[in-house]
């Protein structure tokens, strides 16, 4: 066993500033306003469900996580946040049309005391949107500093011990690292000259962690993963994690995969197709756009099956993945998967998946958690890159000389091992031999 890691207390509020506030972020606030009330249960959300074993199975010790790990309550949350449209989060809730209006009624009052902030945009990186409440300012350098001011402002406003920041905004055009982002210099130069490799939502990540403030990305833009960034971070010791939440198709895809992995079945074809009808399906119909969410859901079989070590199974795996905006269905996505498998001696076989989601339900409890997490992180002195938190993104970040693990399975593992190795409990590794000996 070993000592516990020192981890300050959650004294206090705890801000959690959501860049975009849609669908998945007023399905978020409403929801977090609900469970408070009693109104509802905080299904899908490890920190507030899940446990823990700890010891060996014989001692029957499982504690709920929130009680073993000291994590912000959801009492303590305030919210806020940016966004391009001016309405307020209850009127934004309604427009995202996730919840019932009955629903959203019994929270009315908290959610419209949440107005946004004027956004950092600029249509060159999402083009299918345009709205009226956008900051003006001579560089990108001068729009960082106006963040930094409201993130002070909202701090002081709101008298929080702690932030954290998440993008849930929409998905930006597709990037590649430039050497603009290179290092803190570099990026800084390019603020000033307005460098166009920098999206809006490096700008608030990088007021993020000016200020030592954990941050996670939501969605599959290049935001926090470049080295300028992950320097900054761990100049002032703020935690990271993203990308893209794993929810809907891509979620059931590293639950399913790791099984048929695990038994050595081959699969020649993955087809996923899906329609979705709201804004970020809207979004996604631009095709620069939908090449960062496409990069960001492809990568994930590859890694599972690791065709180099089982060429027979899984070498030119044809993978598709297909995302149709389709109105009429709203927040209520349908995806459809066909896998085209072989068994043994090269006999095929199908299975057919066809989920009929809602994509902020699944997402929602993952923005808590990451938060809540992230909180942890900080105030355990963990900067940089929180690998353990893998769990919950569909491209998980990771250092450069290792892979990244897309497993559902393994991911869980390493997020209850960091937890057990936070309070210096022994790591489970579920060899078991004691139980025989
Ligand atoms: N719902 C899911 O299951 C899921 C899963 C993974 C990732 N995501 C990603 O999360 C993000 C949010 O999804 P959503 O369904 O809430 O979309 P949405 O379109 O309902 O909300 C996004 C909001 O971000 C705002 N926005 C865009 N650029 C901004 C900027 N620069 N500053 C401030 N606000 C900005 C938009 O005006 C909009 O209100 C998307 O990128 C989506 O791809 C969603």
């Amino acid at each position: 066993m070993s000592s516990p890691v020192q981890i300050a207390p959650a004294r206090g509020k705890l801000g959690v500033l959501l860049v975009g506030l849609g669908a998945v972020a007023t399905t978020t606030i409403a929801g977090v306003c609900a469970i408070r009330k009693g109104l509802a249960p905080p299904i899908g959300s490890l920190t507030q469900m899940g446990t823990i074993r700890l010891g060996k199975r014989t001692e029957g010790r499982s504690p709920k996580i929130n009680e073993f790990v000291p994590l912000a309550d959801l009492n303590d949350i305030v919210f806020g946040g940016w966004d391009i449209f001016e309405e307020d989060c209850y009127a934004a809730a309604r427009t995202a049309g996730v919840l019932e209006n009955g629903q959203l009624d019994r929270v009315r009052g908290e959610l419209e005391a949440i107005r946004p902030m004027p956004a950092v945009f600029d249509q060159r990186y999402v083009k299918r949107l345009h709205g009226p409440n956008v900051k003006k300012g001579k560089n990108k350098r001068d729009l960082a500093e106006q963040v930094i001011t409201d993130i002070r402002a909202f701090k002081e406003r709101h008298a929080c011990d702690r932030l954290v920041m998440v993008w849930t905004g929409s998905t930006e055009v597709y990037m590649k690292e430039a050497p603009v982002h290179a290092s803190v210099t570099s990026f800084e130069r390019g603020l000033e000259q307005s460098d166009e490799s920098i999206p809006s939502s490096m700008v608030y990540a990088y007021a993020a962690f000016r200020e030592g403030i954990p941050f996670a990305n939501a969605a599959p833009n290049l935001t926090a993963d470049v080295p300028a960034m992950l320097e900054l971070a761990a100049r002032t010791g703020a935690p990271v994690a993203g990308n893209d939440m794993k929810t809907g198709q891509t979620l059931i895809k590293t639950i399913i995969a790791p099984g048929l992995k695990a038994r050595l079945l081959g699969v020649r074809g993955w087809y996923s197709t899906n329609i979705l009808g709201n804004r970020d399906g809207e979004v996604l119909d631009d095709p620069e756009s939908f090449k960062t969410k496409e990069e960001s859901k492809k990568s994930a079989l590859d890694y599972i099956f690791q065709p180099h070590l089982y060429p027979e199974l899984y070498k030119d795996l044809c993978h598709v993945v297909r995302i149709n905006y389709y109105p009429p269905r709203g927040d209520n996505k349908e995806g459809w998967d066909n896998i085209d498998l072989i068994g043994w001696l090269g006999y095929p076989m199908q299975l057919k998946i066809n989920f009929l989601c809602r994509d902020s339900i699944l997402a929602a409890p993952i923005v808590v958690d990451s938060a809540l997490f992230l909180d942890l992180a900080k105030r355990a002195g963990m900067s940089g890159i929180q690998e353990w938190l893998s769990f919950y993104f569909k491209a998980p970040m990771h250092a450069r000389e290792v892979y990244p693990e897309h497993d559902l399975f393994i991911q869980l593992m390493k997020l209850k091992n960091t937890l057990r190795h936070m309070q210096g409990e022994e790591l489970i590794t579920h060899l078991g031999r004691e139980y025989y000996d």
